[in-house]
């Protein structure tokens, strides 16, 4: 394998909105995360994700963009911009951008044009179809509820949304519209960005022609999920793409992709493959229900365990998959993959460790490193996010109480993630002066960086120890490249896993309360890394406490 730039790193993402507040006026800004690129540089991380800073009327919190060449003022200017590219490339640090080309904002000049002239050029960057009165182009339902279609206005058009109706789809079959999508990238390239975090990119190929599928909810209406099974040929778009833009610079490219087809994979991020990477999202599908979040059945560490196998036996040498336990889209990890009432320093060191030495690149969300956790909501009025709003929706059509409903789908939100980043135990968490845009999770009193920040055993204190082992000169090759083997794969509640390079590291992490016997097959040369600070180990048996995790090297 070809070694890159991008494969020893560790990437961190930022929510800007979220992140810190520069200016009082209760939004995140880029002022603010140029002045805490320090922070960042301590803990050790290389690789800056921004979720979108772009101009945009944040239906969708920023994946609406109306102009992909401006920052909006809510998040600062370019020249901000230009100056967090700069900082951090003092740093050695790499910013990534997100890129949102499966859809614009239905306030970018290309989908205003389209209104005043559907037959006309900018027609057909979107996908348009002529309104039929009662019926449908097609049943799809889109991924925030309700029908795909709506009126293209002031015409007897419709359009494609495939997410919020303020996200109309473009058109990827048009050449003139893939032509300005790399033109975009190569502009950010030019302004000496790292790469990109490519959005929602598996809805880009549609199966043509357009035709409905099977209603699979009492609204008659089919997932989108339906159709893109269908498509075929999503391949020569982003092999296209990778030779007009990223492969030109070198750049590093993480792909959100769904769906993809397992001999696919080596197309995907092998050598040469389409990204550098792509998420691994099998956690987060796990105990998911067709029927909607209210209807999903909680993740036991077990399944946690299968499903993180599963992805690493899928990926094996082929690439390099980033590994996440939480994003801006999924509730906190933490709240979500330890069991209900075991949250705790020792439960989230563990989760860490088992999740951040997986093989693939760590992906670090905002507030991960200081074991930030879900927040509750006391009415729907205190939901942000439209997604959650949808779901709601679907709740209570499902016969639920409003109180279940809002019990059913809190646990998922994404306002979880969204709430702002806890620094202090100052008033809004030191994050704004002002009014912050979300609530404050209430836990920042004892939750926040500053404090974990002076504490040696402090989630925060422990991510930094991860962070240094797998940058270690003595263990990064066997981290960074080494496989990874599965060990005791069927005991219960328990994971653990070999490294295999240069070196071999036993990684064990005990997943219940309860403690758990453990019979080494020798004697560990070094312990590099464990959450309790001592080790009961007595010929051979190791006696794992409560949620302790170890790192041996063996
Ligand atoms: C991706 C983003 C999500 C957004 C959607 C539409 O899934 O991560 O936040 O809502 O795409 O752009
Ligand atoms: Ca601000």
């Amino acid at each position: 394998m070809t070694k890159k730039w991008w494969h020893n790193k560790v990437a961190y993402q930022i929510y800007p909105k979220s992140f810190y507040d520069s200016n009082g006026d209760g939004i995140g800004d880029i002022p603010g995360i140029i002045s805490k690129l320090d922070y960042l540089q301590d803990l050790g991380v290389d690789i800056i994700w921004l979720s979108p800073c772009y101009q945009s009327p944040l239906a969708d919190q920023g994946y609406d963009i109306s102009d992909y060449y401006n920052i909006d003022p809510r998040f600062g200017t370019m020249a901000d911009m230009d100056c967090l590219i700069a900082e951090a490339k003092k740093r050695n640090m790499y910013i990534l951008m997100d890129l949102v080309v499966n859809h614009c904002s239905d306030e970018h000049e290309w989908f205003r044009k389209a209104c005043e002239d559907p037959d006309g050029k900018y027609g057909n960057f979107f996908y348009l179809r002529d309104k039929k009165e009662g019926e449908l182009p097609t049943n799809w339902r889109s991924y925030f509820g309700g029908s795909v279609w709506e009126d293209l206005p002031g015409t007897n058009k419709q359009y494609l949304h495939v997410f919020h109706k303020k996200q109309p789809d473009l058109n990827w079959e048009n050449p003139e519209l893939r032509e300005e999508v790399y033109k975009n990238i190569n502009w950010w390239l030019d302004k000496g960005l790292g790469g990109f975090r490519i959005d929602a990119i598996m809805n880009i190929k549609k199966a043509l022609p357009f035709r409905s599928y099977e209603p699979d909810r009492e609204d008659g209406l089919a997932g989108i999920h339906n159709m893109l099974q269908e498509a075929r040929g999503i391949g020569e778009f982003l092999g296209e793409m990778r030779d007009r833009t990223f492969k030109k610079y070198d750049a590093f490219s993480v792909g959100e992709v769904f769906n993809e087809k397992p001999e696919e994979i080596p197309d995907f991020i092998g050598e040469n493959g389409y990204f550098s990477s792509m998420f691994d999202f099998n956690e987060a599908i796990c105990g998911q229900s067709p029927n909607g979040w209210y209807d999903a059945s909680p993740v036991t560490p077990d399944d946690y365990k299968r499903a993180c196998f599963e992805a690493q036996e899928k990926i094996g040498t082929i690439g390099f998959l980033s590994n996440i336990i939480e994003n801006h889209d999924e509730p906190r990890g933490v709240s979500r993959y330890i069991p209900a009432g075991d949250c705790c320093n020792e439960s989230k060191k563990m989760l860490a460790a088992l999740n951040f030495l997986l093989r693939g690149l760590p992906f670090i969300y905002q507030g991960q490193e200081l074991g930030m956790e879900n927040t509750t909501f006391s009415s729907i009025e205190e939901v942000d996010d439209i997604s959650t709003l949808d779901e709601y929706q679907v709740a209570l059509n499902a016969g639920l109480t409003p109180e279940e409903a809002l019990q059913s789908v809190a646990g998922h939100s994404r306002d979880n993630a969204r709430t702002p980043m806890q620094w202090s135990d100052a008033a809004n968490a030191g994050f704004t002066t002002g009014t912050p845009w979300l609530k404050v999770n209430p836990n920042y009193t004892s939750i926040n960086a500053a404090a974990q920040m002076e504490d040696p055993d402090s989630v925060h204190s422990f991510y930094k120890q991860l962070i240094a082992l797998r940058k270690n000169p003595a263990y990064s090759e066997t981290i960074v490249y080494g496989t990874l083997e599965p060990v005791w794969k069927e005991r219960h509640n328990l994971m653990a896993y070999y490294r295999r390079g240069e070196k071999t590291l036993l990684v064990i992490g005990n997943y219940q309360r309860e403690e758990q016997k453990i019979v080494l097959s020798g004697m560990p040369k070094t312990v590099l890394l464990n959450n309790y600070p001592t080790l009961v180990m007595e010929n051979g048996v190791v006696t794992m406490r409560g949620y302790q995790v170890l790192v041996l090297e063996m």
